[in-house]
Parts: structure tokens; C-alpha cells; sequence
């Protein structure tokens, strides 16, 4: 499903990634560890298409996306669905018109894209709230926002930076589980953390990188 073959980025001298091997399977959950700095971020936007490494190969279920094509693009954002690090929704624009943004991007039709907005605010517990500005809500409920955004277009890989990161014990809880059920739902998912309960919770396998490398995989090597 996604495979980095020796994968490398640099910033200026430092390198963010080095020599990252890694084999993710489908359906697999993949927790991605470490301290600030280790390079987490910078291996989901690889993945993601929104930095292109230095170095190395990147398979996403068998296309290569190391170098990046006009056509890549479009395919990486049905493929995954990425929750970034600090929201990032638009804050004048509702609930509803903040998720169903990428389906107008990828031309869905509007009776269907409505269809799945409703469904995927349904599944976070936000439907109630579609006619607010996202602004104006909580940040529990705009991480839930956040999230149904990048699972509306039902994508088979669901990337998370930090989803726990502004969140109290409680949300954090809630959040925790909102992502397991979209595993149970065969999505494969990439969660960084830096949160030991969310690991704990979540029960994946775990990656942990130290200053750009891969130093250990609970599942063995990375090949
Ligand atoms: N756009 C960028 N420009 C320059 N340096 C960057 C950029 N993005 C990340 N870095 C550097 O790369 C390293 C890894 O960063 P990052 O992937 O954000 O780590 P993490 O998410 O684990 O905290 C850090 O040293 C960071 O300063
Ligand atoms: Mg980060």
C-alpha cells in the first residue's frame, strides 16, 4: 500500500529524513513517533505529495511519487485523506461547506456531495452543527470537523498529524476513537504522535524516529 525506499529530505544542511525504509501494509495501523524535530511531519507530506524528497522511492499502492507528476496529484488527494497539524479549516465558512470542499475540487456532483457530507458529519457527531461557522466552534468539535474533511472523499489512507495535539484527557479519548473506527472500517491510517495514551490506545505498530531515521518498528525491519 505504501512503501519509502531509502528516503531521504533535506532542509537547507539538516536532514528531516534519512535513508527512511518503510513497507505499510493495507488496513495496517501505523502510530509514528518521536520528538519534536524527528521528522514525523515531513514523512507524512512525502507520502502526501506536498514535499518531494531528496532521495529515495515512494510507492503508493504501486505509483511511484518520488517525482512527482501533473497526474500524481489528483490521485494522491482520492487516495488519502490528511488531518494536518492545527485545523487548519476555513473559519467564516461553515462546518458544511469546510467538508464538502474537496469533493467540489474533485468535480463530485452536488446531490452526491451532499449526500456524503451528511454521512461523514453523521459519522464524526457534527451533523447538528453543519450550519455553523467553523471559527466558532470548540477544538474538539473542530478536529471532528477536520477530520470528516479528510474522510469525505473516502479515501483508502488516512494520514494525522498530531489529531490529539490541542485536546484535553477527555476529547482526546474521543478523538482516539473516532480514528479507530475509521480503521475498523479498513482504512490504512498513519497517526504521529507524541501522546503514550494515544499509542496506547490506538494498539498499531509503532515507528519511531530519531532525528530523520527510522530507529525501531514494533513490527521488525522495515523492509
Ligand atoms: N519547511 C521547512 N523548512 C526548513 N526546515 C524544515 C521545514 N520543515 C521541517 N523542517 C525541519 O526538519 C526537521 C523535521 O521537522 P518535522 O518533520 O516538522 O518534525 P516533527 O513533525 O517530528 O516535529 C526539523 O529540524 C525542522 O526544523
Ligand atoms: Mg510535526
Amino acid at each position: 500500500m505504501i512503501r519509502l525506499f531509502h528516503v531521504s529530505k533535506f532542509f537547507d544542511q539538516c536532514a528531516a529524513l534519512r535513508d527512511v525504509t518503510i513497507r505499510i501494509d493495507k488496513g495496517e495501523c501505523v502510530l509514528l513517533t518521536g520528538p519534536s524535530g524527528a521528522g514525523k511531519t515531513t514523512l507524512l507530506k512525502v507520502i502526501f505529495g506536498s514535499e518531494v524528497p531528496d532521495e529515495g522511492q515512494i510507492l503508493v499502492q504501486n505509483r511511484n511519487i518520488a517525482r512527482l507528476r501533473q497526474g500524481d496529484v489528483p490521485y494522491l488527494r482520492r487516495t488519502i485523506g490528511f488531518v494536518l497539524q492545527n485545523f487548519q479549516l476555513l473559519p467564516q465558512k461553515t462546518v458544511h461547506e469546510n467538508v464538502v470542499l474537496p469533493l467540489i475540487i474533485q468535480g463530485v456532483k452536488s446531490r452526491e456531495a451532499q449526500k456524503r457530507v451528511k454521512e461523514t458529519l453523521g459519522a464524526v457527531g457534527m451533523e447538528h452543527k453543519r450550519a455553523i461557522r467553523a471559527g466558532g466552534l470548540s477544538v474538539g468539535e473542530q478536529q471532528r470537523v477536520c477530520i470528516a474533511r479528510a474522510i469525505v472523499n473516502r479515501p483508502m489512507i488516512v494520514l494525522a498529524d498530531e489529531p490529539t495535539g490541542n485536546l484535553d484527557g477527555e476529547l482526546t479519548m474521543e478523538i482516539v476513537e473516532l480514528l479507530k473506527s475509521i480503521h475498523a472500517q479498513g482504512t490504512t491510517m498513519l497517526v504521529a504522535t507524541h501522546n503514550q495514551v494515544v499509542v496506547g490506545c490506538m494498539k498499531g505498530r509503532v515507528l519511531h524516529l530519531q532525528a530523520g531515521r527510522l530507529v525501531s518498528d514494533t513490527r521488525g525491519e522495515g523492509e
